[in-house]
């Protein structure tokens, strides 16, 4: 493994798979974080997870970031919560 490799930061998302999160956004939110996650930037890696409906269908879509919770969450929210973690342009075009 190259130093560079080795050194580059990971953004741990974790998104909410149940039903409610998914009908309400993260199905468009998954679409987004897997072409984050393939985007060729050897500082950043994105590893996204999904789990199970925690209860919290109300405020959903929802996803939590690098251990923080966030509701509401839209692709184009996610697009800034990403930009935001990673320190960077979100997506895989750049800006959202
Ligand atoms: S479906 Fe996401 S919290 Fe219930």
């Amino acid at each position: 493994m190259s130093e560079h490799v080795r050194d580059r930061k990971t953004i741990s998302v974790v998104i909410c798979m149940g039903s409610s999160c998914f009908a309400r956004g993260n199905n468009r939110n998954i679409e987004l974080l897997q072409s984050f996650a393939d985007r060729p930037d050897p500082a950043v890696r994105v590893e996204p997870r999904g789990h199970l409906c925690e209860g919290l269908c109300r405020s959903g879509p929802n996803i939590v970031i690098d251990g923080r919770l966030h509701h509401e969450v839209d692709p184009v929210a996610l697009a800034g919560l990403l930009n935001q973690a990673t320190g960077g342009p979100a997506g895989p075009g750049g800006a959202a």
